[in-house]
């Protein structure tokens, strides 16, 4: 199993607090955005004699508000097209079980969410990247590129609609153009929707249920944790008009019992989150990632662009060795009393020897602590590259 590149530096951020130092933690895609009030009334007045198990593919009333959700967001899924998971991640886990056998290929838009190379191996599948690179904006290789790689082993596309890590959002062109593929091919697309609400410049997020004609192919993974800031209820779904994909997932819900039982009333009461919640949730991301761009962008040798959606964004960063530079930051380095933490990108590609100077950001904090954070990555680099 690989490390997550994402958590794998905590033991150096603990032992920089001990020290007495402030870190700010951009390696990680926890928000600092309030869980939405219904939620959080929702647990307080929890009532319950027994804390029981729920049904293998979540409350029916939860199942049931979720689908009508969907419908706002013009995708039109019923009840028994959900299986509530224990967050997008086993809902990955279980896409990728029903899907594929020991050996079979998941084709995936690199670079792309580390711990999809973690469900991989744990599910014996093999990763194919298809490489896209800072220089195109991360954009979709070519349909041509895609087909060269399948082979009488791929089963299915993975893609990460916004993508985190690098922000890129699919155009309904790019998602016609994939649903062609695997229609050809006779593949599943699995689209990672967890991030579909955060978009910033008027884009559209087309997700992979609406596709008229790949039904029975398309599968799409979602959660609660970034919508609604509830990344600890540990809720996601897995979602598909496939009937024989549904009832191969239902073995894997059945085997792990059911999903958490208060989370999922947490998750159902999320869903009367007042719209103004998101208005302003965007607007505050937004206002981050330019931010955190117009700061990065000012930082010589640094190349970046620019996110239209999720909240990340990949940095290229003037050095060689970004896991050793992360690192000597929470090690080494301090700018009055405070450092930063980065993700090193390498983690996110599983390309070897791809990504090497990059690292991952995640605008999850405050504008004025983004400003200070890229302020000691930015005197950082100038003090680590003149040892
Ligand atoms: C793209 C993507 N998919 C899935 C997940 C898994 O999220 P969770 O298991 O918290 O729902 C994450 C978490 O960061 C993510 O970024």
């Amino acid at each position: 199993m690989p490390e997550s590149p994402i958590r794998k530096l905590t033991p150096f951020s603990e032992s920089a607090k001990k020290k007495g130092l402030k870190v700010y933690h951009l390696n990680i895609g926890q928000p600092d955005i309030k869980t939405p009030e219904v939620a959080i009334n929702a647990i307080k007045n929890i009532q319950l004699d027994i804390l029981e198990y729920s049904h293998s593919a979540g409350f029916e009333s939860y199942r049931k508000k979720l689908s009508e959700y969907y419908l706002r967001q013009n995708v039109n899924v019923n009840i028994e097209d959900i299986i509530i998971t224990t967050g997008g991640s086993e809902a990955l886990l279980f896409a990728l079980g029903t899907t594929m056998d020991h050996g079979d290929e998941l084709i995936v838009h690199e670079p792309f969410y580390a711990n999809y190379n973690a469900f991989s191996i744990a599910s014996g599948v093999t990763v194919v990247p298809i490489i896209s690179t800072i220089e195109t904006g991360f954009a979709l290789p070519s349909i041509d590129a895609f087909e060269k790689m399948i082979t009488p082993k791929t089963k299915a596309i993975l893609i990460c609609n916004p993508g985190n890590p690098t922000g890129y959002m699919y155009s309904e062109e790019e998602m016609m153009r994939l649903a062609a593929l695997v229609k050809k091919h006779d593949l599943f697309l699995i689209s990672d929707e967890v991030y579909r609400e955060f978009t910033y410049d008027g884009d559209i997020h087309y997700s992979v249920m609406n596709i008229k004609g790949i039904e029975e192919n398309a599968i799409m993974i979602d959660s609660v944790s970034k919508r609604f800031s509830m990344c600890g209820a540990r809720i996601g779904c897995m979602v598909s008009k496939n009937k024989e994909v549904m009832s191969t997932a239902m073995k894997f819900a059945q085997s792990r019992l059911s999903p958490p039982t208060i989370e999922q009333i947490a998750s159902e009461a999320a869903l009367d989150t007042p719209k103004s919640y998101f208005d302003e949730v965007i607007s505050e991301y937004k206002g981050r990632r330019d931010t955190l761009i117009r700061e990065l962008d000012k930082i010589e040798g640094v190349i970046v662009t620019k996110p239209k959606g999720a909240f990340y964004c990949i940095a290229q960063l003037p050095i060689e060795n970004a896991d050793d530079f992360a690192q000597w930051l929470l090690e080494k380095y301090e700018l009055n009393g405070e450092t930063v933490m980065v993700a090193p990108a390498a983690g996110f590609y599983s390309s070897p020897g791809v990504g090497l100077n990059q690292v991952r950001i995640a605008y999850v904090l405050k504008k004025e602590d983004l400003i200070s954070a890229v302020r000691i990555l930015k005197e950082g680099l100038s003090v680590y590259n003149s040892k």
